[in-house]
C-alpha cells in the first residue's frame, strides 16, 4: 500500500521526478552523459553557492563518508559525536584503521567549538562530525566548529556529514569551507536513493596524494580526474542523474532561501504540535533540525499511535539509537510542504482523540 511518507529517508518522491528517470538510456562515456554530468555539477554549485569540486558516485552517502576518511587522514582523526551518526562516522574511521580521538556531546545537544577546544593538536589530520544528527534532530553550527578547528590547527581537515541538512538548511559553504561535505539523493533532495555526493576542497585532494590506501571506488584522485572531464569514475546510475538534474531545476526555481525557510517553518509547526499535545521535542532549543523533528513520546503508546497513523495512510519514523524507545521522528524534507505536514498533524490529532 502506498502511504504519504513523512520519513527520515528515503522520503516521498514526486511522480514527475520518478518520470524524469524514464528518459532513454545513454552510455556513460557518451557526449550526452558528459553534458548531463556537467549540468548536474553546475546546478549543485549554484544551489550551494560554491565553486568547489562536486563528486558523485553510485551508492548511499556512506560510501563518501568512507571516502572522506580514506583520502583525508593516514593515521589520526578527531571524531565529534552527539548521536548515532556521529558514532557511525567514528566507526567508519576506526574500521579503516585510523586512530580516532573521540569527543562526545550529550544526545540532544549540538557539537560546539567548546568540544574541540584543546583537542586539535598538530598530529590530528582531520576532524569529522555530523551537521544534522538524524537520531536526535540536532543541527549543529558547523561554521563555528570548523572555524574553531582551523584556529587550533590550520592543517586539520573538516569532514562534514551533511546527509540530512544539505539542500534544506543554509550551510554557508563560503564560511564553512568544508574539506569534504557529504550527502545523498534520498534525503533533502527527495530522489530515490543511489547517488552519493561530495563537495571536496583542494586541500583534501592535496592530502589524498600523501595517503596510501585510498582504495579504488573511493579514490578521490581517480574520481577527480574523470570529474574534471564531467565523467564518473565507474558506471553511474544514469536514470537517477536525469532525475537529479530535473530536481535541481525545481530547487533552483523555488530558490534556496525560500527552500530553507520552508523547512524551518515545518520544524516550527511540529515543535508547536509536540509542545501542545505531547512532551515537546527532544533536541535543545535553538539547535533544532529543520528536516527531522524528534518528538518525546512521554506516556504515548507509540506502537498504537503509529499503527493508527499508518491506517490513515501516513508513514512516520520510529526513534533511533539510544533514544529509540523514548522518541519518534517526523521527517519534513525534500518536497514536503507545510500544507501536507498540516494534514499529517491533523491526522495525528484525530488519532490522539481516538486513543483517549
Ligand atoms: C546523518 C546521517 N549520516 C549518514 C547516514 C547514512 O546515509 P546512507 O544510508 O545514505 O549511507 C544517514 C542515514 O540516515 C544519516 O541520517
Amino acid at each position: 500500500m502506498s502511504r504519504k511518507l513523512f520519513t527520515v529517508g528515503p522520503v516521498h518522491v514526486d511522480q514527475e521526478v520518478l518520470e524524469a528517470m524514464t528518459a532513454p538510456m545513454i552510455t556513460h562515456r557518451s557526449k550526452d552523459y558528459k553534458n548531463l554530468h556537467g549540468s548536474v555539477v553546475e546546478k549543485i554549485r549554484k544551489a550551494l553557492g560554491t565553486d568547489m569540486d562536486v563528486f558523485m558516485v553510485g551508492g548511499s552517502a556512506s560510501v563518501f563518508l568512507e571516502g572522506a576518511i580514506r583520502n583525508g587522514a593516514s593515521r589520526r582523526t578527531l571524531g565529534l559525536t552527539n548521536g548515532s551518526f556521529g558514532d557511525r562516522f567514528i566507526e567508519i574511521a576506526e574500521l579503516n584503521g585510523r586512530k580516532v580521538d573521540k569527543v562526545r556531546a550529550d544526545w540532544g545537544k549540538a557539537v560546539t567549538p567548546a568540544h574541540v577546544e584543546g583537542r586539535v593538536s598538530g598530529d590530528v589530520e582531520a576532524v569529522h562530525w555530523v551537521s544534522n544528527e538524524s537520531s536526535t534532530g540536532v543541527l549543529s553550527d558547523s561554521v563555528a566548529v570548523a572555524e574553531a578547528v582551523r584556529a587550533q590547527n590550520p592543517d586539520a581537515l573538516a569532514l562534514v556529514d551533511a546527509v540530512t541538512s544539505a539542500f534544506a538548511s543554509d550551510l554557508d559553504l563560503k564560511r564553512l569551507e568544508p574539506d569534504a561535505l557529504v550527502f545523498g539523493t534520498q534525503k533533502a533532495l527527495a530522489l530515490p536513493p543511489g547517488i552519493a555526493v561530495m563537495i571536496a576542497s583542494e586541500r583534501l585532494l592535496a592530502k589524498a596524494k600523501t595517503v596510501q590506501d585510498r582504495g579504488f571506488y573511493t579514490d578521490l584522485l581517480k574520481i577527480k580526474k574523470q570529474s574534471d572531464d564531467n565523467y564518473a569514475l565507474t558506471t553511474p546510475p544514469v536514470s537517477l542523474m536525469y532525475a537529479l538534474d530535473f530536481q535541481l531545476d525545481r530547487a533552483l526555481r523555488e530558490g534556496m532561501p525560500a527552500r530553507y525557510r520552508r523547512h524551518r517553518e515545518m520544524e516550527g509547526m511540529v515543535a508547536a504540535w509536540a509542545e501542545s499535545r505531547l512532551e515537546g521535542v527532544f533536541p535543545e532549543a535553538g539547535r533544532r533540525s529543520a528536516t527531522i523533528s524528534v518528538l518525546n513520546r512521554g506516556a504515548l503508546d507509540f506502537e498504537r499511535f503509529n499503527a493508527a497513523i499508518k491506517a490513515r495512510g501516513y508513514e512516520i519514523s520510529s526513534g533511533y539509537g539510544d533514544v529509540k524507545e523514548k522518541t519518534f521522528r517526523i521527517g519534513h524534507m525534500g518536497d514536503v510542504t507545510p500544507k501536507a505536514l498540516g494534514e499529517l498533524l491533523e491526522a495525528m490529532d484525530g488519532v490522539l482523540e481516538e486513543m483517549q
